[in-house]
């Protein structure tokens, strides 16, 4: 008896690429569009149900994937297929970050800047609100008036949606930003904040400095196989702290518990949204003392 089920294409593992399944939706799309209005229609209700079909079926192994710390070491790892990361963009799981498309921005900029003498650094995004370093922000001839500083700006407010305001830092760090009450100051911003050995017993040691002017730094330490790395307390994703992230000394990473940002704990880097980036502060230690610069 022969076997009466439909066939189908069928794909050799791994699958077709990112470049064969566009193409045929592409024209799997143009024929649509060819079709009477009535046929068009009824294409397109069917094209939604099944989208919302695979959006409500992703969105479910999604939630429960989050909920192991496996699970999200998968996902992490999925996103880096890119057939996986333009689904998840679809259905909205993967969504730039304001400090993503603040980056972003600031990337497309940058030639200028650098051609005129300056550059700019994001601190961080809280709200509607970017903050930045700018240096070289004189007027000068070859700028016809316009600063650097509001090139910045209008990349920003216009280049990313939910960015309303900028707010521009001092170029270099004021003399101000360095701390601190309980630690001891230093030539050039080095600050005592404990012994090697007192850090290095924690994975993770959240740091408040503050100065008796009331100026504030917050910091975290992290211990990892022996080393000790500095990071500005603010996670890339949303500028909260990351002092509360789960270091996985097996892989190396910190993640961040709230929307799942994964670091590479030695150097900062976020593993689940290229460009996204802890900022490292420069750390030594003398005669078994830690030192770290908090105006780098
Ligand atoms: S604040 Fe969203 S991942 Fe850290």
């Amino acid at each position: 008896m022969s076997d009466a089920r439909p066939t189908g294409p069928t794909w050799n593992e791994p699958g077709p690429g990112l470049e064969a399944l566009s193409e045929a939706l592409d024209e799997a799309a143009t024929g649509v569009r060819e079709l009477e209005p009535a046929a068009r229609r009824r294409a397109e209700q069917l094209r939604h149900a099944v989208e919302a079909l695979h959006g409500s079926g992703i969105n479910a192994i999604v939630r429960r994937l989050r909920e192991d710390p496996r699970g999200r070491e998968l996902l992490f790892e999925l996103a880096d297929d890119p057939v996986v990361r333009l689904l998840f963009s679809v259905h909205g799981i993967l969504q730039p970050t304001p400090v993503t498309e603040s980056l972003r921005a600031l990337e497309k900029v940058r030639p200028y800047l650098r051609a005129h003498g300056g550059d700019a650094e994001l601190v961080r995004v809280d709200g509607d609100t970017a903050f930045l370093r700018v240096s070289g922000t004189c007027n000068s001839r070859a700028l016809a008036g316009v600063t650097l500083r509001e090139v910045v700006k209008e990349a920003l407010i216009g280049g990313v949606g939910s960015i309303a305001r900028v707010v521009m830092l001092a170029g270099d760090p004021p003399p101000t930003l360095i701390p601190l009450g309980p630690v001891r100051n230093r030539d050039g911003g080095w600050v005592a904040v404990g012994t090697a050995v007192g850090l290095g017993e924690r994975p993770i040691t959240a740091l408040h400095l503050e100065r008796a002017d009331g100026v504030k730094a917050d910091i975290v330490v992290i211990s990892l196989d022996g080393q000790l790395i500095a990071y500005r307390d603010i996670c890339a994703h949303q500028g909260l702290p990351i002092n509360v992230a789960q270091l996985d000394p097996a892989t190396g990473t910190l993640t961040c518990p709230r929307h799942g940002f994964c670091y590479d704990a030695r150097s900062g880097a976020c593993l689940n949204s290229p460009g996204a980036q802890l900022t490292q502060l420069p750390l030594r230690v003398d005669n078994g003392q830690v030192w770290i610069r908090v105006d780098a």
